[in-house]
């Protein structure tokens, strides 16, 4: 019997199977706003047990790539409410990842008045496209100060609060791929000598804070959190207590008794691998469910659901490209490709134009 396939529960939510979207950047949100074509976009892949949404900024400080939705503003609440409601009436739920660029940002992609803000003034080596003048190289940001720090937990509780008005079904912190909450756990991007830097307890201060803060607004039912232990994505270099870290964030997460620990795992492309036991590690947090990621196909899903290694799995390009994605594994039909070229681009070519089956 296939477990990947059969509803299950997640918390208070009950999923129609243990498939889960991962979150998916796909720049159609015009000024930051969410919009009847996004809401086409995730409507016709509600038959996935829970979708994630595309990082989503809590502030506009936290935005940075050109066409990123926020979550900060009444029109973006209601943008996203179209599309809850889209997920919702096929039957699928719903959360927003929240995501603050931190130092991965460009004034460009930002209104004006918005401040590129990380735990420490350094740059991320890197560029990054903006619609006005192309590729540009990532800026030095500003470190942040203690009353950034308090303004940046108020912005989240904020966003957390409108996740619920939206009509969202909880909320995923983005702790991973080099965004702000990484850059404060990160020795290479946190070189702050305050309470929030140094010592792996200080490091992981910050994430802990916005987590708390989250809970109380909304519950710990209702928040999970992606984390990417050893990724090194956005100038987030390897580093000799990288186990033991990340094994301190678990305990701490687990103690608050998250609603789920998302693990990327993006070695399936040329990452790092993710060692057996950090996974194991966050299994073993057993207040928390499990979400694996990353390169995943069906066969290897249902043997890690089979070994008990994971509650859901997340899958993310072969959800992209098919908007039935359940059915066509289901049926054994061939799945579309998905197309590099139209990830980022605005419109619905290479978006909502996936083909599904009759
Ligand atoms: C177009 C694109 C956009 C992505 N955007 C995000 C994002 O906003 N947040 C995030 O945590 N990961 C993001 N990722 C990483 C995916 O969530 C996922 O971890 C990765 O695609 C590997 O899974 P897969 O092999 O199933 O595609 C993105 C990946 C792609 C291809």
């Amino acid at each position: 019997m296939s477990l990947l396939f059969s509803p299950t529960r997640l918390g208070p939510l009950k999923l129609q199977n243990r498939i889960a979207m991962s979150p998916l950047t796909r720049c159609r949100a015009i000024d930051n706003v969410p919009n009847e074509l996004m809401a086409e976009y995730y409507g016709q892949r509600a038959s996935v047990g829970l979708i994630i949404t595309e990082g989503t900024s809590p502030s506009a400080d936290g935005l940075g790539y050109a066409r990123i939705p926020g979550l900060f503003s009444p029109e973006q609440v209601a943008g996203w409410r179209l599309v809850t409601e889209a997920v919702h009436a096929k039957g699928g739920k719903i959360v927003p990842q929240l995501m603050h660029c931190g130092r991965i940002a460009h004034p460009l992609n930002m209104p004006k008045g918005s401040r590129v803000l990380a735990p420490s003034a350094v740059a991320a080596k890197g560029e990054m496209w903006t619609d006005s003048e192309g590729m540009k190289p990532l800026p030095v940001p500003e470190a942040m100060t203690e009353a950034d720090i308090k303004q940046t937990i108020a912005d989240y509780v904020q966003a957390a609060k409108n996740a619920i008005a939206a009509g969202f079904d909880g909320l995923e912190l983005h702790g991973a791929n080099g965004y702000l909450l990484e850059q404060f756990l990160r020795p290479n991007s946190n070189i702050r000598t305050d309470a929030y830097g140094g010592s792996t307890e200080k490091r992981a201060r910050f994430v802990l804070e916005v987590a708390d803060a989250v809970i109380r607004a909304i519950g710990k039912e209702r928040v999970g959190i992606r984390i990417s232990p050893f990724g090194v994505f956005n100038d987030m270099p390897l580093y000799p207590e990288m186990e033991s870290d990340y094994a301190y964030l678990v305990s701490q997460l687990n103690e608050r008794g998250l609603l789920y620990i998302h693990v990327v795992d993006h070695s399936a492309q040329g990452a790092p691998v993710v060692p057996d036991s950090i996974k194991a590690t966050i299994r073993k947090a057993s207040n928390c469910h499990t979400i694996l990621s990353g390169g995943y196909d069906v066969a290897r899903a249902e043997a890690d659901l089979e070994a008990n290694r994971a509650d859901l799995i997340a899958f993310g390009k072969p959800v992209l490209a098919n908007p039935d994605v359940v059915k066509r594994w289901q049926t054994g039909a061939a799945l579309n490709t998905p197309d590099p070229q139209t990830f980022y681009t605005p419109g619905p070519k290479g978006y909502t134009d996936y083909p599904a089956l009759g």
